[in-house]
């Protein structure tokens, strides 16, 4: 059998980071217990006792917390919901993820880039956005802990100036953090979520990368104002989500089994850092993210469309920088996304190796 290729393109945990058997326990356990609950319709906002961990969490009341299928169901109702209520640009980081840009060029918003560096997000470009045009924003798009794709995180100071720019200007964002508990080392800065009182502020997580994407559980936490629309977008595109998968994350939490993964990430971490540091030619750089599953790395004069391409051949792949950047930039050439999520240490320091051969 050939050697499957080395994986740096997939943003999702090995499989055997998935805590399958523990899931299974946990599916068992809701199962006998509620019964026909889940297995009926009910709340569109999702499985009441996963919202309360949810409220609780963020000190919110739970009416505004709305589980989600996986984050990103939640985003197409949040960008259509934004859309609808104040049509026209929607202000993304620079890279950012990839599958909302495509949302919202799909959903018809004017996508704006802002600038971003090694400590993420520049609020000075954001507010000179913000006066360069009269009509507000529908909303920013932000991804403020170990971005997706960069593995950055907007620092505490920027975040207080994010927050300051945010209310002089009355500008609606979303806070998309999935990666924040995935955490190796340093304190959490506060989300801006907490900084701003969720008035503007609209945060989104997800149990993909701390749990296990299969159980499909993302959610939202809402401007009091805007929980029941949001919710209804959700009961009008699938009456109710599965209350199956919701229960199961419950349990698991319940049983404190949450945040498992964080070692074994964290050895990948280091694992590409180390291959970097030994292989990547001069001029290179790349991020040192404390969490997360992505580095973010660049070599000026590489096209790295071409270097994805000769990388398949010898069996590694990886996303090259322009997918991330919104559609007709130019962006990203030169910049490539790792992730370190789905490989063992061995495989990512022979998969980084071969591809710092191409690029010497
Ligand atoms: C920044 C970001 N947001 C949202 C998601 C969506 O996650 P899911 O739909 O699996 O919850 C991802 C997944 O990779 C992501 O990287």
């Amino acid at each position: 059998m050939p050697e499957s290729p080395i994986s740096f393109a997939r943003g999702a945990p090995a499989p055997e980071l998935i805590p399958a058997e523990q899931l299974a326990e946990c599916a068992y356990a809701v199962a006998q217990r509620e019964g026909a609950k889940v297995f009926s319709y009910g709340p569109g906002g999702g499985y009441g006792p996963l919202r309360e961990w949810v409220a609780e969490r963020h000190g919110v009341a739970a009416g505004r917390v709305v589980l989600t299928v996986g984050g990103l169901q939640g985003f197409v109702f949040h960008a259509a919901e934004q859309l609808a209520r104040r049509p026209g640009r929607v202000l993304v980081e620079a890279p950012t993820y990839d599958r909302p840009l495509k949302i919202l060029a799909r959903e018809g918003a004017e996508i704006v880039a802002l600038e971003m560096d090694e400590e993420g997000l520049d609020p000075d470009a954001l507010a000179a956005e913000l006066r360069r045009r009269s009509d507000r924003p529908s909303f920013l798009y932000t991804i403020p802990t170990f971005q997706n794709p960069s593995g950055r995180t907007l620092s505490p100071e920027r975040r207080t100036r994010l927050v300051e720019v945010v209310r002089e200007y009355g500008l609606a964002v979303l806070e998309d953090d999935p990666y924040g508990l995935v955490r190796f080392e340093g304190d959490a800065p506060a989300s801006l979520l907490e900084l701003e009182g969720g008035e503007l502020v609209t945060y989104t997580s997800s149990f993909s990368k701390t749990v296990a994407p299969g159980v499909r559980t993302g959610y939202f936490v809402l401007p009091e104002s805007e929980a029941a629309a949001f919710e209804e977008r959700a009961v009008s595109t699938y009456i109710a989500p599965p209350f199956l998968p919701q229960a199961i994350v419950a349990e698991f939490l319940a049983q404190g089994r949450f945040e498992h993964v964080r070692a074994e990430l964290r050895a990948r971490r280091d694992a590409m850092l180390e291959a970097l540091r030994a292989h990547a030619p001069e001029g290179s750089a790349w991020s040192t993210p404390e969490g997360g599953y992505f580095v973010w790395f660049e070599h000026p004069g590489a096209n790295t469309t071409d270097l994805a391409a000769a990388a398949e051949r010898e069996g590694v792949t990886f996303v090259a920088g322009p997918g991330f950047f919104a559609p007709g930039a130019s962006d990203g050439v030169s910049s490539a996304r790792l992730a370190f999520s789905y490989e063992n240490p061995e495989r990512i320091a022979e998969g980084v190796a071969r591809l710092m051969r191409l690029l010497g």
